[in-house]
């Protein structure tokens, strides 16, 4: 099947499979894939590292507005980086998970990643994932999709990746950590986490891959009118 030029937005609670999705699609159709989050959880680990963020969590926003004049954060072909240091690992630890949103709710923080996002999707052929991009980054996105799944299945594939990647996670933090994140970033005041009208509702909780990536091209089939 041939897909248009076009931007695809995939927005969503966290570790509903939106970066899986993303990233199939992209293979399968010769998308650039683009994770937003990474973008976010990027600038938090900056952070942390430069003691911008204190112990008890508390953001120097001064500082970490200074911070973003010479932040040099990248997307390359095997992730994000920061100067010459793949951060691909250090950006998905509990630790930057748990500050991730409250430095993503800073209206300053969100216009330094728009403008890097934004620079991107120039190209098309372009799928993005994040919680704002069918409804603020790329409002005119073509195909938008929107995905929930129920909190304890996430909460298992969050649990699932980390020990995968070697970390030690309890549950109930990660737990915690969704239904934290899941609030503050569809209650902050600027680009809340929300559905656009437009956007497709996808819920993957009792669904395989494949049947997610069925549905993807039954969409875009509808949508474009291809017959294959
Ligand atoms: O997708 P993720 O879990 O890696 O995203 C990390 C955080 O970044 C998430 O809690 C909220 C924020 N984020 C955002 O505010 N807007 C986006 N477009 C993407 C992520």
């Amino acid at each position: 099947m041939n897909i248009p030029d076009i931007i695809i937005a995939i927005d969503g609670y966290s570790s509903t499979g939106k970066s899986t999705l993303a990233k199939l699609i992209a293979e399968e159709y010769s998308f650039l894939y683009l994770d937003s989050g990474a973008m976010y959880r990027g600038v938090t680990l900056n952070a942390l590292e430069n003691g911008i963020i204190d112990s008890e969590g508390k953001i120097d926003e001064d500082r970490l507005k200074e911070s973003l004049k010479t932040l040099d954060l990248d997307f390359r072909v095997d992730g994000t980086y920061i100067g010459d240091r793949r951060v691909e690992h250090d950006i998905r630890t509990l630790e930057v998970s748990s500050h991730v949103s409250p430095v993503s709710a800073i209206p300053f923080v969100r216009a330094f990643v728009d403008e890097r996002l934004h620079a991107f999707g120039l190209r098309k052929r372009v799928v993005m994932d994040g919680r704002d991009i069918g409804t603020t980054v790329f409002p005119e996105a073509e195909i938008k999709i929107f995905m929930v799944a129920r909190p304890e299945v996430r909460a298992q594939r969050r649990f699932d990746e980390m020990e995968a990647k070697g970390q030690n996670p309890v549950m109930e933090d990660v737990m915690k950590n969704l239904m934290e994140r899941d609030y503050i970033d569809s209650h902050r005041e600027v680009s809340p986490l929300s559905r656009a009208a437009d956007a497709y509702v996808l819920d993957n909780s009792d669904m395989t891959l494949h049947e997610e990536t069925v549905w993807f091209q039954g969409l875009t089939q509808g949508k474009f009118g291809i017959l294959e």
